[in-house]
This record gives C-alpha cells, structure tokens and sequence, in this order.
C-alpha cells in the first residue's frame, strides 16, 4: 500500500556540486518522492533543469520523480521526461489551452498526469478536469523560486479542491508547493493536502537533508491548531 502522506523533496535547494549525496541522504531519510522543478525562464523569470537532470536522478535513485513543469507548451517536452524516467508529470493549467489532451498524452506517456495551479487561479479553473488527473498540485507560492513567504490565503483552495476530489471519490494525491515546512505543513494537511513539497525545509535544516525530512514528518503526525 503506498504511504498516506508523501514527503516530495525539491531538489532545487540541494547542493548541487554534491547532488548525489543529497539525494541519498533523502532516500535514506525516508523520503518519499523527489520532487524537480523544470522552470523555462518564460511562464516563470527563473531557469532550471530539463531532462537531463532527470536522468541522472533516475539513475542514482529509486524514489519515484514528480517533475514539476513550469513551462509554456509543456506538450512538447513530455515524451524527453518520461523518457528519461519521469514517473508523475505536474503542468500548469495556466500554460495548457487543452488540458484534456494534455493531461491524456501524459498517461499515455506512461507517467502520473499532474495538474497545478498559481495562487492567483481559482480552484473553478481546473474542477472540470479533476476526475482526469492523478494529482492535483495547489502552489502556496508564485512559482519561480525556493525560499518564499507561504501564502496562507491558500489554505482554503486546498479545502476546496478537497471536497470536490472526494465528491468524485477521487484518490488522486493533493499536493501542496511552496513556504512548506513544519508550521506550514499541518495547517495545509488539515485542509485535506496528502503531499508536500519542501525544498528549504529539508536541504537548508541546519541539521541537513535527513533532519529536515525529520522535522516535517513530526509536522505529519502533529494536529493542526485553529
Ligand atoms: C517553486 C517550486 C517549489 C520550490 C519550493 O516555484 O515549485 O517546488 O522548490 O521551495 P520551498 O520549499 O523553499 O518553498
Ligand atoms: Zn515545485
């Protein structure tokens, strides 16, 4: 049975003169998922990593890779990922004038087919398309960069997106991006999120990786206030 909570590190933040050991220490620390978020200098100002990080995650890990793409046309680039071992593919519906072709091509890829929205989009947005993804990303930050102020005004879109997943008896993962880390984490979990993207929290701990992942999994089994 897969885990009920999934930790989704974002190797944004890791050190990346010592990537693979980064990502070792996540995997062993109990990580869940590796989270790599692709960013084209377009739909979002920064620009990251493509592919082929990608493949080289895939051969030093086994942790399934949920690849966040922050790019306009994503339909172009999702048969490289899933080649080079992408196993969930996450696209803006902000960036995607045909979700349902898109989110199709990204099964048929062989990859989970993921579907996110900014802050500033309403849940409206993608609740036509909920019953056709097997993730459902909120982002609690505008997309661009690690290390940003969480925006609690998100809560309650993920509250929203929660009972509409279940009203479709949906079990596709609800994700949540941005700002996450020990406070953050149980508000968003109470809300109904069930995967959490962290980059700061785990790879800028004090402790390192493997204290960050610890801290937040205390966060998974603490009760929200409020
Ligand atoms: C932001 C990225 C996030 C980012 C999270 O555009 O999508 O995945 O790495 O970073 P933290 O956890 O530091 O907010
Ligand atoms: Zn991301």
């Amino acid at each position: 049975m897969p885990p009920k909570y999934i930790i989704s590190t974002s190797i944004l933040s890791a050190d990346f003169t010592r990537l693979g050991e980064e990502i070792a220490a996540c995997e062993s620390a109990g990580a869940d998922w590796l989270h790599v978020d692709v960013m084209d200098g377009h739909f979002v100002p920064n620009i990251t990593m493509g592919p082929f990080i990608v493949q080289h995650c895939r051969r030093i890990s086994k942790l399934p890779l949920d690849v966040h793409l922050m790019i306009e046309k994503p339909e172009r680039y999702i048969e490289a990922f899933a080649k080079a071992g992408a196993s969930g593919l996450t696209v803006h519906v902000e960036t995607c004038p045909d979700l349902f072709s898109t989110l199709k091509q990204i099964k048929s890829s062989g990859c989970w087919a993921g579907v996110v929205l900014n802050p500033a989009t309403p849940a409206s947005a993608i609740e036509p398309f909920l019953g056709e993804a097997d993730l459902v990303l909120v982002m609690s930050v505008n997309p661009g960069y690690s290390g940003q102020k969480f925006m609690p005004e998100t809560i309650s879109k993920v509250a929203e997106i929660r009972k509409q997943l279940d009203m479709l008896n949906s079990s596709a993962w609800l994700e949540v991006d941005g700002g996450i880390d020990h406070e953050t984490l149980p508000l968003m979990k109470k809300a109904g999120a069930t995967a959490f993207v962290a980059a700061t929290a785990v790879f800028k701990h004090p402790g390192g990786a493997p204290a960050g992942i610890k801290v937040l999994r205390a966060a998974i089994a603490t009760p929200a206030f409020g």
